[in-house]
């Protein structure tokens, strides 16, 4: 048959067929894209008027064919970037842990929604396994936990809760006039007060705490804010430490934060949504110290631990508060088995894709010893760009890396310059960030597939860029 009436989901056998032929044309096709990896996918697709012409993405009145649909497939991917690409160091998020691929691409062959254990069956325990684990590693002993979609999404969350916790009946009856002030550093990540402005704090009522030059929030600063909001007759109720800087990756005091937050009676939150991995190695936990007095912790593992995005979780210390903030009656949805197998219960979206299976694959690949020799690599990597960094006249390192960025400058070029011409020539994504005040490149070691080799092709990428282009300058007003 022939036509769009072949397109008709009339019958099942047809269907399996067609899901037969596509299954081999995808590993084709993903041969074909982890072949060009070296490469950088889609790095020179610069100009999106092109590229949205030459691609021809309108969607068609007729059905195409099975070939001519992967073969648009094909172009599409093709001109994105990969992260796991050498060349891409651009985000937090990079390289990939080829179970957790897997798994993420089997995951929608199932396609189930996290609400039940009716809909979900195993995927329910497979995320209840990886909750429980990730609560011991933050010291959570009576906790428990959430998927998010999102680091940002989990910091907002944990506002919440705390919220309602410093407003008994805010649930009911809302905020109004409540006057709630949050503190976060002025490096913390700009989800917290995008999260104020959405969930009736106010923006205005998010303090930036002063950072000391390693870029750590400063515990006394933070005191002097909160007693000086209290004088006003303003409401202290929240304070966001952060673990893994979105620029430099410092860790702020946890320890003496918490103590701050503690004495004065407010929620202590600590955004790890970069450096919450390192929570599962013996070595760099000290990092985190402090963080099992937390209240709440965001960790995603789609940042350093190779997990396709995205995975997240929120982790709360106290069991409880997840079903007091949001449950509601569903009598549709939540027809069998006890709570604590219905996650829907405890979660902000009602469908909710698997993001837990992929963790879990890369988990049983790595076991736990795995990722802690995973984490050492990346921070070991960090060390050895610094090595390189500094031995270079021709590159000045801006601090010793507190974990995996690594954020330096070409002597005599401007930094954002540098980085958009690699971009532009397809060679590189690279970003770059104020640090103390100058702007700097920063190269973040999360592929843990990097070697010493890539290291020095990408800072002999960074250096011919810059020569090629004016004299520019690093220092930022202000
Ligand atoms: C410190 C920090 N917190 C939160 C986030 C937000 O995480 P997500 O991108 O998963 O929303 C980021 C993202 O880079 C981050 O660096």
């Amino acid at each position: 048959m022939s036509g769009p009436e072949s397109l008709l989901p009339s019958s099942r056998a047809r269907r399996a067929a067609e899901m037969e032929e596509l299954l081999a044309a995808v590993a084709a096709l993903g041969r074909d894209l982890l072949a060009r990896e070296e490469e950088l996918p889609g790095g020179a697709a610069r100009d999106p008027g092109q590229l949205a012409a030459a691609l021809d993405l309108a969607l068609p009145d007729a059905g195409r064919p099975l070939a001519e649909v992967m073969a648009r497939l094909r172009a599409v991917l093709l001109a994105t970037p990969s992260s796991s690409s050498w060349r891409f160091v651009n985000q937090l998020f990079a390289g990939r842990e080829p179970a957790a691929t897997a798994a993420a691409m089997l995951t929608p062959l199932v396609n189930i929604s996290m609400y039940t254990f009716k809909a979900g069956g195993a995927q329910i325990l497979v995320e209840r396994e990886l909750l429980h684990r990730m609560c011991a590693a933050a010291g959570f002993t009576a906790g428990e936990g959430a998927f998010t979609p999102g680091g940002s999404f989990a910091n907002f969350l944990a506002l919440v809760l705390a919220r309602n916790e410093a407003l008994p009946g805010a649930r009911e009856t809302g905020v109004a006039g409540a006057r709630l002030v949050a503190y976060t550093s002025a490096e913390g990540h700009y989800s917290v007060p995008k999260n104020a402005g959405l969930a009736g704090i106010g923006r205005a009522n998010v303090r930036a705490i002063a950072v000391d030059g390693r870029g750590r929030m400063l515990p006394e600063a933070l005191a002097a804010a909160i007693a000086a909001d209290r004088a006003a007759g303003l409401r202290p109720f929240f304070v966001n430490a952060t673990a893994g800087t979105t620029v430099r990756g410092a860790f702020d005091p946890l320890g003496e934060l918490g103590d701050v937050a503690r004495a004065a009676g407010l929620w202590f939150h600590v955004d790890a949504a970069f450096g919450g991995s390192l929570l599962l190695s013996p070595e760099h936990r000290r990092l985190l110290a402090g963080s099992e007095r937390a209240d709440s912790l965001a960790w995603d593992p789609h940042k350093m631990m190779g997990v396709p995005l995205q995975s997240s979780v929120l982790l709360l210390a106290r069991r409880g508060l997840l079903a007091r903030n949001l449950d509601e009656s569903a009598d549709y949805l939540f027809q069998a088995d006890p709570d604590e197998l219905n996650p829907g219960r405890r979660s902000l979206q009602c469908g909710r894709p698997n993001d837990a299976l992929k963790l879990w694959a890369a988990w049983q690949r790595l076991g736990s010893q795995g990722w802690v020799a995973r984490l050492g690599r990346q921070m070991a990597l960090a060390r050895r760009a610094a090595e390189l960094i500094r031995s270079d006249p021709e590159l000045r390192l801006a601090e010793e890396p507190p974990s995996l960025n690594v954020c330096f400058e070409v002597r005599g070029r401007a930094s954002d310059a540098v980085c958009d011409r690699l971009d532009r020539d397809g060679l590189l994504k690279i970003g770059h960030g104020i640090v103390a005040g100058r702007r700097t490149i920063r190269l973040v070691c999360s592929n843990a597939d990097l070697g010493d080799a890539d290291l020095a092709e990408i800072l002999a990428e960074i250096k011919a860029a810059a020569r090629a282009l004016p004299p520019g300058d690093n220092a930022v007003a202000g």
